[in-house]
């Protein structure tokens, strides 16, 4: 199935109730990340365009509209991500801080499910530097 049509007649996008609720997703995981400073080194002084990029997205990958590719053109993760060395520590701070985050916002069940395999997935594929275990 495709994780971003659960049940096929509505995206993730509309089941959560559009935009907001990535932008909140969001800041909850800087939240973290600035809390758990594993990772924090990685990225800007001021996270706004962080939080946007990201949330920006996620919301285009999960059923809404396309701002993310309209400013950014392909998203292209894996060579955005070339220039920070990203080992499997790396990977599992992030995705901490991803369930961090979602167990703030509650999402339902499938949808949780469905978002974790992705971000798994994901993040597994942002690793770029195997000496870093
Ligand atoms: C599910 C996995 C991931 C997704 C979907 C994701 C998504 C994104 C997106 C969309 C951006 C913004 C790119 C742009 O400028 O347009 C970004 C930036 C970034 N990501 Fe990830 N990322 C993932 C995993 C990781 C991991 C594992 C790390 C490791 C620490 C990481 C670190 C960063 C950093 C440092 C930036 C740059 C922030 C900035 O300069 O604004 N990401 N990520």
């Amino acid at each position: 199935m495709n994780v971003r049509w659960v049940g096929a007649e509505k995206t993730v996008y509309e089941l959560v109730g559009g935009s907001n609720w990535f932008y909140e997703l969001m800041d909850f995981f800087y939240e973290d990340v600035e809390m758990q400073n594993q990772i924090r080194h990685l990225y800007p002084e001021d996270l706004s365009e962080s939080k946007r990029n990201t949330a920006d997205f996620l919301i285009q990958y999960w059923g809404g509209p396309s701002e993310y590719s309209d400013k950014r053109g392909h998203p292209r993760l894996r060579m955005r991500h070339a220039p920070f060395p990203i080992g499997g520590t790396e990977r599992d701070a992030w995705l901490a801080s991803m369930d961090y985050a979602l167990a703030k916002m509650e999402p339902e069940t499938r949808i949780l499910e469905a978002m974790k395999e992705y971000f798994k997935t994901a993040a597994n594929h942002m690793v770029n530097n195997e000496k870093r275990q």
